[in-house]
């Protein structure tokens, strides 16, 4: 079974981006697991001095994670045209290892719009030397009538994140 480790870049409670994680990992539940991480709040603040030797314990948890998977998903919204704080401090705790190079990954925007944070999280994924396609990545915008739980999913997104997961096996 091939592990995938998402994550999730929402800072919020109820968030659908967590919403549309589990759905996949419900569907895809026969032959993936999928372990959801959405803890970023508990990082520490990047800080260039730390990655020298004294790395915080969870960041290295979380890289090991990444490291170890064999396809990453990262699912988030956009916050003020950007890529979300919690989300882009992890990005950034990643950038002096090279635990997301030629690493299979997916990218998913699910944001009120998203285009900004979509073509964002493509570009620093880009220079960190993720694998992904196109066909990989998916910005869902007007989220909030989209997915309204884990089992409530408006039946076209549902097959595109179907689409994205079966192009993520094709890169893995
Ligand atoms: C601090 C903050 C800033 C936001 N800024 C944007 C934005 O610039 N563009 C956008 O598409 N949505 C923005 N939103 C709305 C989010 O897209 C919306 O809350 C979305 O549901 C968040 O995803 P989540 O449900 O997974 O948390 C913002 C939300 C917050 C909390």
């Amino acid at each position: 079974m091939k592990n995938i480790f998402v994550i999730i870049g929402s800072a919020q409670q109820n968030s659908s981006n967590l919403k549309l994680a589990k759905f996949l990992a419900k569907h895809f539940s026969g032959d993936l697991h999928f372990d959801v991480f959405d803890e970023l709040r508990n990082l520490p603040h990047f800080d260039a001095v730390q990655t020298l030797g004294d790395t915080p314990g969870i960041v290295q948890q979380v890289r090991k994670k990444i490291e170890n998977a064999d396809a990453v998903i990262i699912s988030s919204p956009e916050y003020i045209f950007s890529i979300p704080a919690g989300l882009k401090n992890l990005l950034e705790w990643c950038v002096a290892t090279t635990v997301f190079s030629e690493k299979p990954l997916a990218i998913i925007v699910a944001s009120a719009d998203g285009r900004k944070s979509f073509e964002e999280i493509k570009l620093v994924m880009k220079t960190l030397g993720a694998s992904f396609t196109d066909e990989a990545c998916l910005l869902i915008n007007g989220v909030k009538g989209k997915i309204a739980s884990e089992d409530s999913i408006e039946p076209n997104t549902g097959q595109q994140l179907i689409g994205v997961m079966q192009h993520l096996r094709n890169l893995i």
